[in-house]
């Protein structure tokens, strides 16, 4: 595959030229050990030209695909986002697989890394900076977190970064990391290798003859490997002296067996292993980065209700949209199936007391009877009891947080959609009062507010927001019984 093709500069000469371009496109025979060092021997073969298609004899058509493109994985899903960072304007796109938490957080760290080094001295990257970031400008630079393999309780993730600079520069680096989903253990790709046997992997990459690398210059560093199942390792890596220009080769079996740690052999067995299934969770609790994409938690109060409530989730579903529900013990007592399609929709649901009153006005007992009976109702309607609950009009003192004996969602942004009944007055409220990480409260008992959905989350949507649940919107900051949330707390 072509790696690395960057505009060749008119003052090469041109011989140094045509070793360049066969340095950018190499592909390695293996003619056999050598039986002394332990490293395999290799002759280069080099390509006449740069060129897309791997060599069909050398690279295996199972690898070609692993390199040509993401694997689906069982229980992933994609994510973008579109970024102003700095002078960058940054397309990323990852993967997260659902039951795979060590890589998720992996990604996760590895794109704010990048984000955070993108921003303006002084400064980290900020979820805003994704809004309303369609315009290109600046600097272009696309990154990717994606599987490339998926086999035994193994999972392999390539992860790609390009830049084009202003003057028709680009550069492009890119590296795996092997994630076992199972023991949630994480290696770099260079860990396939013995330590011993990657100085003379190094070398041969490049194709580039000592004589014209400067005598300092080390190997280029190790960092992308791919094995494929019948044990043929492609080893991709930065020419030395050339950042951000590649090459490749590929070794056969035999040679790579001779080239593998005891990590390395493991992958191998993994990689002819049936996949190992895990288990699934609940779409209002999938893994989601509200530091790193700019989200928003709609909620909705005082239902279910008969007619309104299903309006509103095949709204929410046709947008793929997340939201929560804080539903009254009355209302569900009145409509347990409306409650169990909303939780079996996999909606977070929320406990909004029974009755709905000013719980600062009741008697602590009073209060734990209005929370008991909604639980109970809640449990009753679809086999869960809320772990978090709203007071109704957010009225809670210290008394009443203390007796609710949950975290209490409270809201940044109130609609009033109540209040005015008219999308024409609550959506741009909410559009001009929302930031990333706030909580805003709508009513889905009143057919007004309902009528105002596709608006606002398609508009919301196209501006770049992500819309979670309440628990997606808190992840990785504990929500605590008694104390009051009403947005996600920006990274420090
Ligand atoms: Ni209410």
């Amino acid at each position: 595959m072509g790696l690395g093709m960057g505009r060749a500069r008119g003052s090469l000469a041109a011989a140094c030229l045509r070793i360049l371009l066969a340095a950018f496109c190499l592909v390695a025979l293996i003619c056999g050990g050598d039986g002394t060092s332990g490293a395999p021997y290799v002759t280069m073969r080099p390509h006449e030209r740069v060129s897309s298609q791997p060599d069909s004899e050398a690279l295996p058509q199972p690898l070609s695909d692993a390199l040509n493109g993401p694997v689906e994985v069982p229980g992933g899903y994609g994510m973008s986002l579109t970024a102003h960072v700095g002078e960058h304007h940054v397309h990323a796109s990852w993967t997260y697989v659902d039951g795979a938490p060590g890589l998720n957080t992996h990604v996760d760290s590895w794109l704010l890394g990048l984000l955070d080094a993108a921003a303006p001295a002084g400064n980290r990257y900020r979820p805003a900076m994704a809004l309303n970031a369609l315009q290109p400008g600046g600097q272009e630079m696309t990154v990717s977190a994606e599987p490339v393999q998926a086999a035994g309780t193994v999972i392999v993730v390539r992860e790609k970064v390009k830049s084009s600079g202003t003057n028709g520069t680009g550069s492009v680096r890119s590296a795996t990391v092997y994630v076992d989903t199972v023991s949630g253990e994480l290696r770099s790709g260079a860990e396939l290798l013995r330590p011993e046997s990657v100085p003379g992997i190094q070398s041969r990459i490049t194709g580039v003859p000592a004589d014209i690398a400067a005598p300092s210059q080390q190997g280029p560093p190790v960092t992308d490997l791919l094995l494929s199942p019948s044990g043929e390792l492609t080893v991709t890596a930065e020419l030395p002296g050339r950042p951000g220009r590649q090459a490749s080769m590929t070794m056969n079996a035999r040679d790579t067996g001779a080239a593998l740690s005891d990590y390395g052999r493991q992958v191998l067995g993994q990689l002819n292993a049936p996949a190992v299934p895990r288990p699934a969770t609940a779409p209002a609790l999938r893994h989601v980065n509200c530091d790193l994409v700019p989200c928003a938690a709609l909620t909705y109060d005082d239902g279910p209700d008969a007619r309104t409530t299903p309006q509103l989730l095949a709204i929410l579903a046709e947008r793929k949209a997340q939201a929560t529900f804080f539903m009254t013990g009355s209302n569900t007592a009145a409509n347990p199936s409306i409650a169990k399609q909303v939780a079996d929709a996999g909606f977070a649901i929320g406990n909004h007391t029974f009755s709905h009153p000013y719980l600062t006005k009741l008697s602590i007992p009073a209060v734990k009877k209005e929370i008991e009976r909604t639980d109970a109702a809640i449990l009753s309607a679809t086999g869960s009891t809320p772990t978090m609950m709203r007071p109704p009009y957010g009225a809670a003192d210290a008394a009443v947080q203390g007796g609710v004996g949950k975290p209490l969602i409270i809201w940044a942004v109130d609609s009033l959609d109540w209040q005015s009944k008219n999308p024409a007055a609550f959506v741009p409220k909410v559009l001009k009062e929302i930031t990333p990480g706030a909580v805003v409260l709508m009513h889905d008992v009143q057919p007004t507010t309902i009528s105002g959905q596709q608006e606002l989350i398609s508009t919301l949507q196209g501006q770049g927001y992500q819309l979670v649940s309440v628990p997606q919107l808190f992840e990785g900051t504990p929500l605590t019984p008694g104390h009051v949330y009403r947005s996600r707390p920006a990274r420090p």
